[in-house]
């Protein structure tokens, strides 16, 4: 285990544990006292309609005087059955209280727009409330999204906070403007000393890698659009991912990031640099990140005991991949962690094994 996760689930358990409580905003910026909201129930005349989908709270859309309103509710017990998924509302609150500060603070003045404002969270009451934000999960990937989602993201890094679940889940777009609501897996890091929430360990995870292993290989696995579209589509993605991580690299090294840090988003720049320059590149980039992130992402489906019919799609594409490309995916560093060393046959028995756990936790529903 990561020393620098276990001393960050440790805190959250223990403050858990503690009668310490964690309130942002004023009570009186709520429509119902704060008491009143943590009971609501979906039968509550004022509840327009209810997300009952989440692992780790209940969301509810109310209506209350004409003005529209997020309630986010925690549940008694969280439906994902690990530490961070069990502490993730009370990392949800202590994220709405940094994004408070930051959104408040003239130095970070415009570069987190897209973040949700927070009206009021109570830890102890186990509510968090936001304005309502019409919109949906993105169905049209284009570079105006990419900007704008790698822009914050890269911005949360720059002040310290590395968002593991960009799902589609938790990606609404109104009007093409993009909102982030959902931090329940976000963690802050020092990014002057380490790549990402994990340290020094772990140099697979950014901005970028998150947003393709959470959403946008999954989404082309769903949309089966021509290879052509998918690579002119990746090709815009990493356009606009090396002007924001070129930005980050300037902000970093201005404040004297350590060697380490600035030495890795300059390999992942030239990596890009590089599939930028011929289509061929591209290609190659794009199998081997395609793969990457459908490896990680059916790693904390399973981790999580969470698993949809894109998880089972996902292995089938895994699987796929070793049978027709185990050589040129060993070839071009694919296989880590745990699929390190091993030889077809046993990636292809290992990948077997897991499609079968995946059966067994689908959530329900899926
Ligand atoms: N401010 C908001 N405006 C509009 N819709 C929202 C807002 N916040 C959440 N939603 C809707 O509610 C759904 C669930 O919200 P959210 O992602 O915050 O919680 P969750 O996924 O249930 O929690 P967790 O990720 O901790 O399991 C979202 O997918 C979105 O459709
Ligand atoms: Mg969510």
């Amino acid at each position: 285990m990561n020393a620098l996760v276990h001393a960050r689930q440790q805190a959250q358990l223990a403050f858990a544990a503690s009668d310490a409580n964690l309130v942002v905003g004023e009570a009186s910026a709520c429509p119902l006292p704060p008491a009143a909201l943590a009971t609501m129930t979906p039968a509550d005349p004022c509840v327009v309609e209810q997300f009952s989908g989440g692992l780790t709270a209940r969301v509810l859309h109310l209506c209350i005087e004409g003005v529209h309103y997020t309630l986010k509710q925690r549940r008694e017990e969280a439906l994902v059955r690990n530490i961070d998924g069990q502490t993730s509302f009370l990392n949800e609150v202590q994220r709405r209280a940094d994004f408070t500060r930051l959104k408040a603070d003239p130095a970070w003045a415009g570069r987190f727009d897209h973040i949700v404002p927070t009206l009021y969270a109570d830890y102890r009451q186990g509510i968090i409330l936001s304005p309502w934000l019409p919109g949906q999960a993105p169905t049209q990937l284009d570079a105006d999204l990419f900007d704008q989602l790698l822009s914050t993201m890269v911005a949360c890094e720059e002040a310290g906070l590395m968002e593991w679940d960009l799902c589609p889940g938790n990606l609404l777009v109104d009007q093409g403007h993009l909102w982030l609501f959902d931090f329940g897996y976000m963690y802050p890091f020092d990014p002057l000393h380490h790549y990402n929430s994990n340290g020094l360990s772990d140099p697979l995870f950014h901005a970028c890698e998150r947003f393709e292993t959470r959403f946008f290989f999954g989404w082309l696995l769903n949309q089966a659009l021509p290879m052509e579209a998918q690579l002119a589509l990746y090709r815009q993605l990493k356009q606009v991912a090396l002007t924001h991580y070129a930005g980050k690299r300037a902000h970093l090294a201005a404040r004297g990031a350590i060697p380490d840090v600035l030495a890795w988003l300059d390999e992942l720049m030239a990596r890009w640099q590089q599939a930028l320059a011929s289509p061929s590149a591209l290609a190659a980039c794009f199998e081997l990140e395609a793969f990457r992130s459908h490896v990680l992402d059916i790693e904390d489906d399973l981790h999580g005991q969470s698993c949809t019919a894109t998880t089972l799609k996902r292995i089938d594409f895994v699987c796929q991949a070793l049978t027709h490309r185990h050589a040129a995916l060993a070839a071009g560093g694919a296989l880590f962690y745990d699929n390190a060393g091993r030889d077809q046959a046993s990636l292809l028995a290992l990948y077997a094994h897991k499609r079968q756990q995946a059966q067994g936790w689908l959530l329900p529903g899926h």
